[in-house]
């Protein structure tokens, strides 16, 4: 049966970077979870007898909000639920699913690579029927409508079995649970050329997978181990926990400790990656090297010729502005479409949509294609693999002779986490002040807070990131994270180029230590934080 149940609002559901994303307390409150999802519901329109999909990433609450969202959708006039097996699905395998079966759109739960467990962060994304993260003038209308709800729909029958593949219905509803694997899978198969790959591994190249306790556990060793032939015990912490057994779910130098000392060090298999919380992100680390998501964009766009789904060529490549500006090289030589786009996957939809673009990335980990609409973790490991087979070289071999042929981009991001929120606003207001002062000093040529026009739909993004902008094409980028869910987080992301391929070889923090010196001096980051060094280097 439907029920209509009264509430009051909540005055702090705006959806940040990345849907919205709080701790598992605030979450656990009564009526938030279905005030959020009841406010979404009365944004969309036109979704009667239609379907949604429905997945998570496996962290704590997963299970309890899948329940919550399947009795609502039922209640609010869905006709199809298509639901991962246990409520998983990995995001890009979501967005997936969305466009190949013609959903009306999807609800993913997590908060990507935030902390798991009962203390750690939840999070409810809603993707549209392109597959990809709702535009902001969808979160902005169900952040509107949660300031002002005043009841919900829900039905009152019992918890739905998720358990097992099979369909069952609930007040109209047909939930429909599915492999969560098996469509991505397939999908994969369609881009990569996996009998070269299995080709590679067969020969007695080797690899290791971190799947960090998280959702690409069983994405990981159904591909890597089942279809490509890598050995067992390929994936590593491969079976997905609802705290990610208490380790943060991000796939950089930090949380993959593990797998970049095995790997980098020499010791270790010839490739390592792993993946985050979600699945959307990616490492990838070869003997002796680090390929800075950056770098590894870059690479990709110039390579991806070499892989089944886009030996066409790529019609553009697109990257974050903070992202650095290495892809943008690849696409003046081969001539391809380049954008420059804010902070945040939303914004490379209509560029992929519009086909002016085939290939995006950003310097947080995240790198895809229009296969999908959302990055794509295990997406990216097998485009290198397709590419290490391609070229018959290794992860090292192929990053120095990028940089050869196009000059390196040196590049590094400092985060300081949970700095108060009061400092960190001072600091960038202090620096938005003093933008058209900086101009002219020290070589800067440009200082701005960055907006975008995206040239499909024409809406203005303002307020994205200030930008101190050098005369050799060097860069400091100040933003404030919009995914965090204590205090603020202060990233400064810092760029310089060296063409000279007798250069290329120091540690980037070496490289790039005036330019670091010179970030905090400019902002004042002592004064306002109190801080003297970063919590987080990528
Ligand atoms: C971070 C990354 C951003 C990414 C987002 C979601 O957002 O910086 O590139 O799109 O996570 O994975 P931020 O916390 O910086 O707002
Ligand atoms: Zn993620």
């Amino acid at each position: 049966m439907i029920k209509t149940v009264s509430t009051n609002p909540f005055t702090d559901q705006r959806p940040g970077t990345s849907g919205l994303r709080k701790k598992v307390t605030v979450f656990e409150q009564e009526n938030y979870t279905e005030n959020f999802i009841q406010s979404l519901f009365n944004v969309l329109e036109g979704f009667n007898g239609k379907t949604l999909v429905l997945g998570g990433d496996g962290r704590f609450y997963n299970d309890r909000v899948a329940q919550i969202a399947i009795r609502m959708a039922a209640a609010n006039g869905f006709g199809r639920v298509i639901v991962g097996r246990g409520g998983l699905l990995s995001t890009p395998a979501a967005s997936n699913i969305i466009r190949k079966y013609g959903a009306y759109g999807g609800i993913i739960l997590s908060a990507s690579h935030n902390m798991g467990g009962p203390t750690g962060d939840f999070g409810i994304k809603y993707n549209g029927g392109n597959g990809g993260p709702a535009p902001e003038k969808i979160t902005e209308a169900i952040f509107a409508q949660s300031k002002t709800i005043s009841s919900y729909k829900i039905s009152d029958a019992p918890d739905i079995y998720l358990n097992t593949i099979g369909s069952s219905t609930v007040d109209g509803l047909t939930i429909e649970v599915i492999d969560p694997v098996a469509d991505y899978a397939t999908l994969m198969q369609s881009l990569f050329d996996f009998d070269l790959i299995r080709t590679l591994i067969k020969s007695g190249f080797t690899m290791k997978f971190d799947g960090m306790s998280a959702i690409t556990g069983p994405y990981g060793t159904r591909i890597f181990e089942d279809l490509l032939g890598a050995a067992k015990g390929t994936v590593m912490s491969g079976v997905p926990l609802p705290d990610f057994g208490g380790h943060h779910p991000d796939p950089n130098l930090v949380h993959a400790k593990e797998l970049c000392d095995l790997v980098i060090g020499g010791k270790g298999p010839d490739f390592g990656a792993a993946s985050d919380g979600d699945g959307d992100r990616n490492l990838i680390v070869g003997k002796g090297i680090y390929v800075t998501p950056s770098d590894s964009l870059a690479i990709i766009a110039a390579n991806a010729i070499c892989a089944l789904g886009y030996s066409k060529g790529i019609a553009g490549v697109a990257r974050s502005m903070p992202t650095s500006c290495a892809a943008d090289r690849v696409a003046q030589k081969l001539k391809i479409n380049q954008f420059e786009t804010p902070t945040g996957w939303k914004f490379f939809g209509n560029l992929l949509d519009a086909g002016l673009i085939t290939v995006c990335g950003e310097e947080s980990f995240g790198t895809g294609s229009n296969h999908v609409r959302e990055k794509d973790g295990v997406w990216a490991v097998l485009m290198w693999l397709n590419i290490l087979a391609h070229r018959k070289q290794s992860v090292h071999s192929i990053v120095l002779s990028h940089w050869a042929e196009y000059g390196r981009n040196y590049y590094t991001r400092h985060d300081y986490e949970e700095v108060s929120t009061d400092a960190a606003n001072g600091l960038m207001n202090g620096l938005r002040g003093k933008l058209p002062t900086l101009i002219g000093q020290n070589n800067i040529v440009k200082a701005d807070d960055f907006s975008y026009d995206d040239p499909v739909d024409g809406s203005r993004t303002e307020g994205q990131g200030i930008r101190l902008i050098f005369e050799n094409g060097s860069r400091i980028i100040y933003r404030l994270s919009g995914t965090g869910t204590s205090g603020a987080t202060l990233r400064i992301y810092i760029e310089s180029y060296e063409a000279d391929n007798s250069k290329q070889g120091l540690d980037s923090q070496t490289a790039l230590a005036s330019l670091i010196t010179m970030a905090s001096n400019v902002s004042d980051l002592g004064k306002f934080t109190g801080r003297t060094s970063p919590t987080v280097i990528t």
